[in-house]
């Protein structure tokens, strides 16, 4: 059987692939603290599932517009304005079955063979896949510990070149918490407006943030024009599996992604969109109390493993990740996360899933009880003096 070339090119998420390894040890009747998968723990809150039960029952079953139910894109247009303060109309809105697909389509749609394009490393691993896979050229940003994992302006725009096609931000993010200031976004709007560059802002943590308020490079100058933002609903309000998210854009690109649309998911399911609107416009109450759970934990977990002898944690400002640096430790970073697994049942990721500037690090999802927390943070303690 013949594999086009391009498929070859894609790479992977490995927090879907311990996963599946802690699944299968748990089915051996192994006892696994899950700290590897990036999703809320919490279940979507009632008001929510109510209004996609009722959207079901009354016959939101069939095929919806390609850009998703106009309720919800007025619902998103209307958070949107309201949360960077700029102007969003329904028709730069386009839903879809998660944020993914809007990382997919927004580089299919910007980026030409050779392009080159910047994201950040650490960072999500698919935004490395996808540029490799449409033949772009992938220039990494690092993020530094020194800087709570922000990026050195300096080394930034030493890295945009005349070829520099699509800049990919994500802030809070993963695997760091890290978040940019307002300083930091206008380093970037600046270079962007200056070299005509596209700009990919990914929002999916933006009400997932603990002691700052959160900044979009869109509220900057005219950014909003050359900046697609990508926001969803499975990590804020604990909707993982509903599949829905979307982006936001100029109206030109809008139609090209809209078409990427209609040539893959035709659109995203009907009644779900339901449930959507009234996670943006119901009642607020279960967000907060999931975000104050959220800080509580973090502040077991980062206290947790600094209490390590041979371990150093950055207090995250926001998403729920905690990355420690384990570089005193006497055992590669891989393999303990493996004798984690294997011996200890605590499944974490190697921050080197996350790029070559995440090696030394490992990623712990705090989307976990407090309780379950504490005994992973004992188990880590018995693993380090084994290996120290
Ligand atoms: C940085 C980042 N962007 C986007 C996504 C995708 O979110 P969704 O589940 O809505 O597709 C994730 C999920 O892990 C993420 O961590």
């Amino acid at each position: 059987m013949q594999i086009a070339e391009r498929v070859k090119r894609l790479g992977t998420e490995s927090a879907f692939a311990v996963l599946a390894k802690a699944k299968h040890l748990e089915s051996k009747g192994r006892d696994i603290i899950h700290l590897e998968i990036g999703q809320p723990d919490f279940d979507t809150p009632g008001n929510i599932k109510e209004a996609a039960i009722r959207a079901l029952n009354e016959g939101k079953t069939g095929y919806c517009p390609t850009s998703g139910v106009q309720e919800l894109k007025m619902a998103v247009a209307r958070e949107t304005s309201r949360t960077r303060g700029i102007d969003i109309q329904p028709e730069q809105v386009v839903i879809t079955p998660g944020a993914k697909p809007i990382m997919f389509f927004t580089i299919l749609a910007t980026v030409n063979e050779g392009d080159e394009v910047m994201y950040p490393n650490p960072g999500f691993p698919i935004y490395e896949s996808l540029i490799n896979f449409v033949k772009g050229k992938p220039v990494p940003y690092p993020l530094r510990e020194e800087r709570n994992f922000s990026f050195d302006a300096e080394e930034f725009v030493s890295l945009v070149t005349d070829k520099t096609r699509l800049i990919i931000l994500n802030s809070p993010q993963n695997p760091t918490g890290g978040i940019l200031s307002r300083s930091d976004l206008k380093t970037v709007a600046n270079v962007a407006m200056e070299k005509d560059i596209m700009v990919l802002s990914d929002e999916i943590y933006r009400r997932l943030i603990y002691d700052h308020s959160f900044h979009s490079i869109t509220s900057i100058g005219d950014m909003m024009e050359r900046t697609v933002i990508l926001d969803g609903f499975s990590k804020t309000y604990a909707m993982t599996g509903w599949r829905l998210g979307y982006g936001v854009m100029n109206k030109t690109l809008a139609e090209k992604i809209e078409l990427l649309q209609v040539n893959s998911n035709s659109c995203a399911p009907n009644f779900t969109q339901y449930g959507g609107i009234e996670a943006l416009e119901g009642d607020q109450a279960p967000i907060d109390q999931m975000l104050a759970a959220f800080k509580e934990r973090r502040e077991v977990i980062v206290n947790g493993l600094n209490a390590i002898e041979g371990i150093s944690c950055v207090k995250p400002e926001g998403a729920f990740y905690a990355f420690p640096n384990v570089t005193k430790l006497k055992i590669s970073p891989l393999d303990f996360a493996d004798l984690l697994l294997n011996k200890y049942g605590v499944a974490v990721l190697s921050g080197s899933s996350f790029g070559q500037y995440g090696t030394g690090y490992l990623r712990l999802s705090y989307a976990n009880s407090i309780e379950n927390i504490g005994k992973a943070l004992e188990r880590i303690a018995e693993a380090v003096q084994e290996v120290n």
